[in-house]
């Protein structure tokens, strides 16, 4: 039967119909973790036969509808090209299943993981809240993950293209399994780099989960100075980025702008989620009963947005144009999105607000940009970052 593009649903009105009422409610019969491993699991048989036709067919319909194409924002940082700004988090795709079609829903770049050379379960479960009146979560998930053996397994099923012919730009975020101690950590990054280097186009030390005991401390100048140190060692080391926490004060955030230029990194992201609750520590949740304030976990979503902004905006002014920044957290709307680039992002990415707003956020938040770009008279998205160009509000 040939089904013509109109009888389409848009993925955005297909996600809003079966998900919305679900996300409306902080919990409901199906909990917050298992929606999304249904979707991932789905996803990932989708992405090993996407070239099957009835498949293909329907992917090309999902991208018609979500990507978005324009020379103002391709962008070439680290030596990477991105058709586009903006990327998916990491902690979404944590084992790499569904590499293969996020570029069908839009984006310009995934960052898989955050993977650890060891499989590991991660903590016990309800790991994952989500507060629906605040368009936020609460996450404990502590690195689960497949390992990084089987990472390369999953990506070389998957059959990805190489170099300039992927259609997006595949970073890999990577952690220190759970039973190694903090002594060893550089060892355990680098034995997971080792194997999983040749599908990465940027990888990144992910310092910053507050879910792994002690993982933080590696963010002090010296064992951070010594992790990137063992890593630039690896033949064929990729791009390398260190993603950093919300919660450091300004005289660290400044430390770690310094040593990024220093040690000659590709870049910073910032930021992960935060242990600070924002305002709202008595907030209960429903599964647990208790507050936020008592709860373990990292706070994303909405209240992070100011905090993450703050800190993008402090990097710019330590490092100057020079370092790439990746902006991450809170951003749900193009005029969030907008902020953090103008506050000195060059590329950003999302999580909660993309589980929220659904798959079209991306497409409205890739014309916004485009519309504030041409409103400023600027022919490409790098000119915007670190412009602290206003929002310009679009008429009606
Ligand atoms: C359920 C969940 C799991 C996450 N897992 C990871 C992870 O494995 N590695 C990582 O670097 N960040 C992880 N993050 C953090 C996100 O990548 C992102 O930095 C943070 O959520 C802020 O962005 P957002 O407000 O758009 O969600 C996770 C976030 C969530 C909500």
């Amino acid at each position: 039967m040939d089904e013509s593009p109109a009888d389409f649903q848009s993925t955005g009105s297909l996600y809003r119909r079966w998900l919305g009422p679900l996300l409306e409610k902080d919990a409901g019969v199906v909990d917050a973790e298992q929606l999304t491993q249904a979707a991932l699991g789905a996803l990932g048989e989708v992405s090993r036969r996407r070239n099957w036709p009835l498949i293909a067919r329907l992917l090309s319909e999902v991208a018609r509808d979500l990507q978005r194409f324009d020379l103002s924002l391709e962008q070439t940082v680290f030596g990477c090209r991105f058709p586009n700004p903006l990327g998916l988090a990491a902690g979404f795709d944590k084992n790499g299943v569904a590499t293969g079609v996020w570029d069908r829903f839009g984006f310009g770049f995934v960052e898989i993981g955050t993977v650890t050379f060891k499989p590991q379960k991660g903590n016990s479960r309800p790991r994952l809240f989500r507060l629906a009146a605040e368009k936020a979560a609460l996450n404990r998930m502590g690195f689960n993950n497949n390992g990084a053996d089987a990472m390369c397994r999953t990506l070389n099923r998957q059959e990805l293209l190489s170099g300039s012919k992927r259609p997006l730009v595949v970073g890999i975020n990577f952690g220190k399994s759970r039973d190694t101690p903090l002594e060893k950590a550089s060892d355990d990054y680098a034995a997971s780099l080792e194997l999983l280097a040749p599908f990465a186009d940027y990888v990144v030390i992910n310092v910053s989960s507050p879910n792994t005991p002690g993982l933080r401390d590696l963010q002090e100048s010296s064992q951070l100075r010594h992790l990137v140190s063992r890593l630039r060692c690896i033949d064929y080391c990729p791009p390398l980025l260190v993603k950093i926490a919300p919660d450091l004060d300004n005289e660290q955030i400044d430390e770690l702008g310094n040593l990024a230029k220093e040690e000659g990194l590709s870049g910073l992201i910032a930021v992960n989620t935060s242990l600070n609750r924002f305002g709202l520590d008595k907030r209960v949740l429903l599964q647990t009963g208790r507050t936020l304030g008592e709860e373990a976990g990292g706070l994303s979503g909405a209240p992070l947005a100011n905090r993450a902004s703050e800190v993008i905006r402090r990097l710019r002014r330590t490092t100057g144009s020079s370092l790439p920044l990746i902006g991450v957290g809170g951003i749900d709307s193009p005029k969030v999105a907008w902020e953090r680039i103008t506050a000195g992002a060059s590329l950003i990415q999302v999580y909660t607000g993309w589980i929220f707003q659904g798959p079209d956020l991306v497409p409205n938040i890739l014309e916004g940009i485009l519309q504030q770009l041409q409103k400023h008279g600027c022919s490409n998205i790098s000119e915007a970052v670190g412009s602290e160009l206003p929002w310009q509000q679009l008429e009606s």
